[in-house]
């Protein structure tokens, strides 16, 4: 807060120094950055110059960290190294000639690519004719305006979604319902547009995954096969517990054939002569 105050203050008096001054200016103040949109983690280097031909005074206002790496003999052009941006901000030249003060700023934006992008279908598996939902995630991305996720099946695009710079996570989901028994490949695509601030644009993929589709046919048939092979088992079973007992039974009553006649031989053999 200390140091916002003690940069902010000279600022402002610049700020009112030059556009208080009437007139035209009496030199140039130029402000040139490597980079106008920048990741949180990285350096990069401004140069403040003038058209003053010996500027008395001059340097680059910022609450970042800096380190001047060169600078001109009198004094005509100073470079710098910035690093540790942490938000959006202005940065500032400004030199002194003749007693006159001018400055040019410049905008930084910082940005955080889409590191991971997260596709999930809900769910994984589905009967033809059934509603599925594709959602795609991705974590921490800046400047979220500059953000559009697109769901896409194979190389189709189904949907293009942007957002508003307040959300922390931006997810994307679409509904669908499954028409076709081929599987479908789905994927996500997160793209960011950093264009207008001077960048370039940046893409990230999920990994693809595939929506397993079922025939509903294939369930009927699964069951009409179960209840035939337990029929036929059934079949199987009873008419062999059938044969099991028949058997039994046919055995019981050739045994008893068997007494009948064993009882006959026994007989002594005068009761065995038929009466003549
Ligand atoms: C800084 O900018 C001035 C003016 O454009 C240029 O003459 C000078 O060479 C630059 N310095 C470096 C180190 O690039
Ligand atoms: C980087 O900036 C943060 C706040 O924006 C500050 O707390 C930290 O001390 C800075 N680090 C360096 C090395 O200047
Ligand atoms: C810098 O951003 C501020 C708002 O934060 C805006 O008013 C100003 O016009 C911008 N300056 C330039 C040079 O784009
Ligand atoms: C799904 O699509 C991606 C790219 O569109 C491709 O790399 C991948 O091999 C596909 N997977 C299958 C199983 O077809
Ligand atoms: C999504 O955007 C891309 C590129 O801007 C475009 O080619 C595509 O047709 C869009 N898709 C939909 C579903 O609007
Ligand atoms: C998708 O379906 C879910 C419930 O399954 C519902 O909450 C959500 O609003 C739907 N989204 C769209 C874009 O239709």
């Amino acid at each position: 807060m200390v140091s916002f105050a003690c940069w902010s203050l000279p600022i402002t008096l610049l700020a009112l120094l030059c556009c208080s001054g009437s007139g035209k200016k009496a030199f140039e103040v130029y402000i040139w950055s490597e980079k106008h949109v920048v990741e949180a983690t990285e350096s990069w280097k401004v140069n403040c110059s003038t058209s003053c031909e010996n500027p008395e005074k001059g340097g680059l206002e910022t609450s970042m960290s800096k380190i001047m790496l060169e600078q001109h003999p009198q004094g005509k052009w100073k470079q710098f190294l910035v690093s540790n941006i942490s938000n959006d901000m202005t940065i500032l030249c400004h030199f002194t000639c003749e007693k006159e003060q001018y400055s040019t700023d410049l905008n930084i934006t910082v940005y955080q690519p889409p590191s991971q992008v997260t596709l999930k279908l809900k769910p994984p598996r589905v009967v033809v004719g059934e509603a599925f939902t594709i959602e795609c995630t991705v974590s921490a991305v800046k400047p979220l305006e500059s953000l559009t996720l697109t769901l896409l099946r194979g190389r189709e695009s189904l949907q293009n979604q942007t957002f508003e710079g307040t959300e922390h996570e931006a997810i994307a989901i679409f509904n669908s319902t499954a028409l076709t028994k081929n599987g479908l490949n789905f994927s996500c695509q997160a793209e960011l547009d950093l264009r207008p601030h001077g960048g370039h644009i940046i893409r990230s993929f999920s990994e693809s995954q595939i929506l397993e589709v079922f025939e509903p046919m294939q369930d009927n048939q699964m069951v009409i096969i179960i209840v035939v092979v337990s029929i036929l088992l059934f079949l199987f079973v009873t008419s062999i517990l059938l044969c099991f007992i028949l058997g039994q039974h046919w055995h019981r009553r050739r045994m008893g054939t068997y007494g009948v006649l064993a009882a006959w031989r026994r007989l002594p053999r005068a009761f065995r002569q038929r009466p003549v």
